[in-house]
């Protein structure tokens, strides 16, 4: 049900005999840096598949390798092994949360795309999930829209908010079907958190090939691995999660394909992110500036990665205790929301229902449901003001100023947040 990754995704070492890519890296090249073949830099052993919310006796998709491995060449880091995506994908439950931080930053996206000169027009989502996104841009000016979503039961959903959909993975196929929705080529491409899902990078360039028109403008939105290394977000390391993309990679894969790297943008949203715009070779447009400023930027290297895993590890261990510690003390502690992010932190820290005795979560495809590998419930956002328990970890950290103020409640109740990668002293940060 899944296979070993072998080769770089993005520019094929160790099989291409290509030479190696100039570093351009901030830092010096360190030891990993110069070793052969893909390295690995960071393992959290046999894990369960982060969306896995499965109700009590359900079959489960399983447990697999989760192992990062890094390519010395450009700079790509990526999973060890793939899972077949029918089972990755089966009972997939993860919808975009609508958050006020997502309608802040689709109106951030917008913007960008009002500089670009791409007012109103068409876009075609790739990865459109429930269609709230696509929604969201038809509300604020774009005429027409089509989705395009793998997942049956959110491609329902995005109909019932009268957004078409084609329902398939994104490849040649889809493209075309798409375009006959819209009935041209669209004048925006939208793909939001879904690139590094994608199992065939070159059936997603061809893809995009038959979708583009000359003047089409495509953003690829992204985490930024340079990011994530900074801030040592381990827990966005999951199964669906193939690549930690850097602009390096990037450039890499689209080294021999019809686009080039056209922009790159940074935004607030899920810890940070990176828009990567991409044009036709064709483009009469000059790189934009923001790309040399990026790429000089870049501080990615297999040694930083290795510190990132050692760091990642003492996360986890300060989580386990601080977690251990209070239940050991008599304390009730909850989670709050039932992100992927949540999944990783729980396994990683062995936690059970002893140690977290339930997870709350806004979306129903959750609730009622149980959490993967630890089987602990999910239950419906009210649990928290209602059961008032002592401590409750906020696995949905990049929402966490808007949750703190929605919960007021539980701290005045004498409730305590624990919040992962946090940096504030008011509260317990891990
Ligand atoms: P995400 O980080 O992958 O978007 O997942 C966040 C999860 O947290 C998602 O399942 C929805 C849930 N959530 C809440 O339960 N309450 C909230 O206020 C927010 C913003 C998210």
């Amino acid at each position: 049900m899944y296979r070993e990754l072998s080769v770089c995704r993005a520019c094929g070492y160790p099989n291409s005999d290509l030479p190696t890519l100039k570093q351009t890296t901030a830092g010096a090249m360190g030891v990993y840096d110069r070793m052969d073949g893909l390295i690995p830099v960071f393992d959290l052993g046999i894990q369960p598949l982060a969306n896995d919310f499965a109700a009590k006796g359900d079959e489960r998709a399983g447990f697999y390798p989760l192992k990062v491995m890094y390519c010395p060449r450009c700079t790509n880091a990526q999973l060890s092994v793939v899972v077949d995506p029918g089972v990755l994908y089966r009972h997939y439950s993860y919808v975009t949360s609508p958050s006020e931080a997502l309608k802040r930053h689709l109106g951030q996206l917008s913007g960008l795309m009002t500089d670009e000169g791409l007012g109103g027009c068409s876009m075609v989502e790739i990865g459109s999930n429930d269609g709230a996104v696509l929604d969201w841009f038809r509300q604020h000016g774009t005429d027409v829209v089509c989705g395009i979503d793998p997942a049956t039961n959110l491609c329902n959903e995005a109909k019932a908010r009268k957004v078409s959909c084609v329902n398939s993975l994104f490849d040649v196929e889809a493209a075309t079907t798409a375009m006959k929705i819209i009935g041209d080529f669209p004048s925006r491409v939208l793909a939001r958190h879904c690139f590094c899902h994608i199992h065939d990078w070159k059936e997603f360039i061809a893809g995009l090939d038959a979708l583009a028109g000359p003047q089409t403008v495509t953003f690829i939105e992204v985490p930024h691995a340079h990011e994530l290394l900074d801030r040592v977000e381990f827990d966005t390391v999951y199964h669906e999660h193939l690549d930690y993309l850097s602009i390096g990679a990037m450039k890499a894969l689209l080294a021999n394909s019809p686009f080039y790297l056209y922009r790159v943008e940074k935004f607030p949203i899920h810890g940070g992110s990176m828009v990567l715009v991409l044009r036709r070779r064709s483009s009469t447009q000059k790189e934009h500036p923001s790309v040399a400023e990026h790429y000089e930027r870049e501080d990615i290297s297999g040694d930083r990665w290795r510190v990132f895993g050692e760091h990642a590890h003492r996360k986890i261990a300060a989580l386990a205790k601080e977690v251990t510690g209070r239940v050991s003390r008599g304390e009730r502690v909850v989670g709050y929301g039932a992100s992927a992010k949540s999944t990783v932190w729980i396994n990683a820290c062995k936690f059970t229902t002893k140690e977290i005795k339930w997870i709350s979560d806004t979306t129903p495809q959750k609730q009622y449901k149980q959490s993967p590998g630890s089987n602990i419930p999910i239950v419906d956002p009210g649990s928290l003001t209602r059961e008032l328990p002592d401590a409750a970890v906020c696995f949905a950290w990049s929402y966490f100023p808007e949750i703190q103020a929605k919960e007021r409640l539980f701290v005045e109740k004498g409730g305590t947040w624990i919040v992962p990668h946090a940096e504030r002293n008011a509260l317990v940060a891990i």
